[in-house]
């Protein structure tokens, strides 16, 4: 069997990590010397196994990346941490509008199926790449697997929502995080024998990474990702005060952490002015605010001339995109987070971090304090994000894990790979 597996943007990296290495694991017992977490060639002949029943079938496997992300700090760094081998293939589709991105993806990944000719395309997530990769396979007549399907915000003006939308229409398994989505698919009238719940495939890759990240020194983090004159000089983040020992409390300050990267969030200077103004007078005024700023935020500060004033603050540090591991080890020990990141709400829920989720909704209710979660929807109205910043900076770590979430979602992902049945 064949499988090709795609990545585009930053939040695919971790999801596509976990299902490469169960693949890895699958074809171990055929004894080819395919050392860990390397993908064979495809010009390599397969295999002769006697049985040929799905599970016992070996597994051929090509990464494309579109290369809609492709900055190190973006792309490379994140397979560099996660071990992830180089993609087969990259399109290079880089920057541009979404019908550029998307068409483009179409056009090279259409040459890359008439070539492969694979059983299998694999997407994760909800990225321009997972859209484009679908539509186009289905047109070739190859099966697509969704990792991550049913997610709903209910929000047409995300790109995202839209392209979650098209992928589960067209997709022939639908493999979802939990029961939420199950309803979702079923409620727009996906098949029922199409839908399989594995878990957070996300969650396996925090998983396996925890100690590592654990491991790092915040001290180094900052001083590795600081930008250039940003001129930050308030006192040095520690870690959360409900887990320092007593005697290590004095003086102990703490962080939050800030990402943003929606462009409801950051295109509009109506929003992000008044965001900012909150992110610098207010919290940065509390406690130290680490802002690992991402490409789009950077260029919106600049636009509404805040980007010299955010360098200039004495509270806010700023730093360039981080690693995974790095991130992974700020959220173990962020006594807030504010986000509008899908993918930091999840791991705050995991890892029991206060989040701030700066959205009016979201695709991941299980994240949500009414569900357990550790994330409340605050929009980017600054009243309500101020009650609940207050309010929040009250809360304990409170650590959750939603059914499934156990750090083996991958290998169930392929499982119904190999027992799917049209
Ligand atoms: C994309 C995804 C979004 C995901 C986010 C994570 C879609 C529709 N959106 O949004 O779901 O949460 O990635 O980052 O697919 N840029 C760089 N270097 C890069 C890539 C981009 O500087 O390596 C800059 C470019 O100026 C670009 C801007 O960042 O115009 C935005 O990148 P883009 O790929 O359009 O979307 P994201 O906002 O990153």
């Amino acid at each position: 069997m064949k499988i090709i597996s795609v990545v585009g943007a930053r939040p695919n990296f971790m999801k596509i990590a976990p299902f490469i290495k169960a693949i890895d694991i699958h074809n171990t017992k055929f004894q080819i010397p395919n050392s860990k977490f390397q993908i064979l060639n495809t010009q390599e002949p397969i295999p002769k196994n006697q049985d040929q029943t799905p599970n016992t079938q070996y597994l051929s496997h090509l990464l494309v990346h579109t290369g809609q992300h492709y900055d190190i700090r973006m792309s490379g760094a994140f397979f560099r941490d996660l071990g992830i081998p180089e993609p087969d293939i990259n399109l290079e589709i880089g920057s541009g509008t979404h019908a550029e991105q998307v068409g483009m993806t179409m056009i090279e990944f259409e040459k890359v199926l008439q070539r492969e000719k694979p059983d299998w395309v694999v997407v994760v997530g909800d990225v321009n790449a997972t859209l484009a990769c679908t539509v186009t396979a289905k047109k070739e007549l190859v099966k697509v697997c969704h990792i991550e399907a049913g997610l709903r915000s209910g929000d047409m003006s995300m790109p995202e929502e839209i392209n979650r939308l098209v992928t589960d229409r067209l997709a022939d398994l639908l493999l979802t995080p939990d029961r939420i989505s199950i309803a979702n698919l079923v409620k727009e009238g996906a098949a029922e024998h199409r839908i399989k719940m594995v878990g957070n495939i996300m969650i396996d890759t925090l998983e396996a990474n925890r100690e590592r990240a654990a491991g790092l020194e915040i001290e180094d983090i900052i001083a590795r990702n600081t930008i250039e004159n940003s001129k930050f000089h308030g006192p040095a983040p520690t870690p959360s005060l409900p887990q320092l020992g007593e005697g290590e409390r004095e003086g102990a300050v703490s962080f939050a952490v800030i990402t943003l990267h929606r462009p409801s969030n950051v295109d509009r200077e109506d929003v992000l002015v008044p965001l900012f103004r909150f992110l610098a007078d207010e919290v940065a005024g509390t406690m130290p605010l680490l802002w690992p700023v991402h490409p789009r935020a950077e260029k919106m500060l600049r636009q509404f001339g805040l980007w010299e004033e955010a360098l200039a603050h004495p509270g806010l540090m700023m730093l360039h995109p981080l690693g995974y591991l790095e991130m992974l080890r700020l959220n173990m020990d962020a006594r807030i987070m504010l986000t509008d990141s899908g993918g930091l709400q999840e791991e705050c829920t995991v890892l029991g971090t206060p989040c701030l989720t700066m959205r009016w909704n979201t695709e991941r209710p299980v994240t949500l304090r009414e569900h357990g979660g550790a994330s409340v929807l605050v929009g980017n109205s600054i009243d309500k994000i101020i009650n609940e910043f207050l309010e929040t900076l009250q809360m304990p770590r409170k650590p959750m894990r939603p059914e499934l979430w156990d750090g083996k979602t991958a290998a169930r992902c392929l499982e119904e790979i190999l027992s799917f049945k049209c």
